[in-house]
């Protein structure tokens, strides 16, 4: 799926990094470089730099870094060579005729046409004699006519071929309705089988339009599994999608409403909101968070009442803080969920539910009252405690101010002993957070906790010598084309780490000089943020000529003939005293 490195260098000349991330960021100038809060993390001054110069980017709080390619692969959630398409039509470039990615866009459009048209076909057979009980459950649930159209509803006939004998009709392979997760393929037997059988279906879209997924639910409440999904495939990854974003992305510039379920999230939109979306069979993800930030600044939890709703609810709440998001979460009494709550309260009742719904610190201190019994004096020191927790992770201290006074009230405790103790579990959290400091820098300087380069570990020294290699050749490409030449004596064989010698591999098999932008075919975004960092660190150093290639070749080679060794820990302890004498 090689790309040429020419197009890679028209694509990002005509595709201004800077230029291409003011349309997310708020760019500040800051000397030759440009600052500004990182759309990958929440923070609130800005570590994410743009580096016009070398046309890469930079979060010195998270890590995030690499090129313009790898931006919008970030930003836009998309896979290397979507980005490089997505950029090319910015651009209005044609993407090049390149056989072996013709064949894997070949593939993905074939998926989205096989998708479409297996939706076209549950749908039919929604009114199909066949589909008599999926009609009565539409009945039983009552879904107007105007959503079943709406959400594209369907019926997957209870057979083992219905769907494979009409997508062979349109000249569709078994493999590929397999890799689809239209069919299965039985390991005994060896035969391919509708995967959907004798569901209600519920067609997932992307905001292209694209019929990306399916959802199927049995047509009654004994059958297990209650909803069958489609897996992840390579047109749809469950984590970074959500059910009807496709609708609720025009309707949510205040609030997105986010649910448990497909028929939630139909039941919420039948009553006038269309600004609603679920995660689609497993838990919110933080991409999902990221995702609906896009979009939005506001996310109203709406979830199932029950414990496992009110817990997952909890575990949201962070990954939606963590993206920026403003968060409240609805109190829904009498009713398991916002389908169940509307069917029997109306739009109207649940609009005010809406509109009623309590901040995060509301509903999080809610949970400590509903654990304990404030009569109890033991049970109140303990909420008391609980909820001093709460309002000390709080930021602003205009906020903490507010809620020490209500809680205060709630609890019928002195607001001046509430503070007393919120400042002290502040001060112990401050230096809980510089020793985390502490920890992260320990592991860095030993190579642990190094994600993308396990080996560093215990070769901090190899691992060293590769990065200032693979640094300067990037920074200097005339000494890729005399390593090239065999000027050096250097080969893949010599590096340590696997990491490092993958790395070389794709290094050398650049022409004359190292994009980036073309490796991203082969690394992953955070390894391309690690391959970027050489470079950048080495062009922050003084020296940076032939000889200190030489050395480090040399260093390698030496290296590689030592096992890793315990010396090399040693050398990590330094560092790590050095650095804990300096802080
Ligand atoms: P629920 O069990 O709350 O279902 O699961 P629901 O949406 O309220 O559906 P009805 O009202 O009973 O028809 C919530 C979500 O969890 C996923 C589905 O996405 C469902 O919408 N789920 C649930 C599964 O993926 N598999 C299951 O077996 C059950
Ligand atoms: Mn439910």
């Amino acid at each position: 799926m090689k790309i040429s490195q020419g197009f890679i260098e028209e694509l990002k000349y005509r595709n201004k990094i800077d230029d291409v991330i003011s349309s997310y960021v708020n760019l500040k100038r800051a000397g030759s470089n440009k600052v500004g809060l990182c759309p990958f993390h929440s923070e609130r001054t800005p570590s994410f730099t743009v580096f016009t110069n070398t046309e890469t980017f930079k979060c010195f709080g998270c890590g995030a870094g690499g090129d313009v390619i790898t931006f919008i692969m970030r930003q836009e959630n998309l896979e290397y060579i979507s980005a490089v398409e997505f950029l090319a039509k910015r651009a209005g470039l044609e993407m090049p005729e390149d056989t072996e990615h013709k064949s894997e866009m070949v593939k993905r459009s074939r998926m989205f046409d096989m998708n479409r048209e297996a939706a076209r076909f549950f749908n039919k057979m929604l009114y199909d004699p066949c589909a008599k009980q999926a009609q009565e459950y539409i009945a039983k649930r009552r879904l107007p006519a105007s959503a079943v159209k709406r959400f594209g509803l369907g019926y997957a006939p209870k057979s083992f071929d219905a769907l494979r004998k009409h997508m062979h009709s349109l000249g569709y392979r078994d493999d590929e309705l397999r890799e689809a997760f239209l069919c299965g393929k039985s390991e005994r037997t060896g035969n391919y089988f509708d995967y959907f059988r004798g569901r209600l279906i519920f067609p997932i879209i992307d905001n292209f339009g694209n019929v990306i997924a399916f959802g199927g639910r049995a047509t009654d409440d004994e059958s297990k599994p209650k909803y069958l999904n489609t897996s992840d495939t390579p047109v749809f990854k469950k984590s970074r999608n959500l059910f009807a974003l496709n609708f609720a992305r025009s309707a949510c510039e205040e609030y997105l409403i986010l649910c448990e379920g497909y028929m939630d999230v139909i039941a919420v939109n039948i009553a006038g909101f269309p600004n609603a979306v679920a995660t689609l069979g497993t838990a919110l993800t933080s991409e999902q968070a990221r995702i609906m930030a896009k979009y939005t600044k506001k996310v109203v939890i709406s979830y199932d009442s029950d414990d496992a709703g009110q817990a997952a609810a909890k575990r949201a709440i962070p990954l939606l803080t963590e993206a920026g998001l403003e968060v409240s979460v609805l109190k829904m009494q009498d009713a398991k969920d916002p389908d169940e709550y509307i069917k029997k309260f109306g739009a109207a009742k649940f609009r005010e539910l809406i509109e009623g719904s309590r901040g995060k610190f509301d509903f999080l201190c809610d949970g400590v009252l509903k654990k304990h019994d404030i009569n109890v004096p033991d049970e109140k020191v303990k909420a008391a405690h609980e909820i001093c927790e709460l309002i000390a992770a709080i930021h602003s201290s205009v906020e903490r101010s507010v809620y020490i006074a209500k809680s205060a009230e709630r609890l019928s405790l002195d607001e001046k002993s509430l503070r007393s103790d919120v400042e002290r579990i502040r001060r112990k959290l401050g230096r809980e957070e510089d020793s985390k400091q502490m920890r992260k820098i320990i592991s860095d300087a030993s190579g642990y906790g190094d994600r993308v380069n396990r080996e560093a570990v215990g070769n901090t020294k190899a691992a060293r010598a590769e990065e200032t290699i693979i640094g300067l050749i990037m920074l200097r490409p005339e000494l890729l084309v005399k390593i090239k030449k065999g000027e050096y004596e250097l080969c893949a064989d010599d590096f340590k780490t696997s990491f490092g010698r993958k790395v070389f591999e794709a290094v050398e098999a650049c022409e004359d000089k190292v994009d980036i932008g073309v490796l991203g075919a082969q690394f992953s975004v955070d390894e391309i943020a690690r391959i970027t960092d050489m470079q950048r660190k080495r062009a922050d150093l003084a020296k940076n000529d032939e000889t200190v290639l030489s050395d480090s070749i040399r260093a390698l080679k030496e290296e590689k003939n030592n096992a890793a060794s315990g010396d090399e820990l040693a050398d990590a302890l330094k560092i790590i005293q050095a650095k804990k004498k300096k802080q």
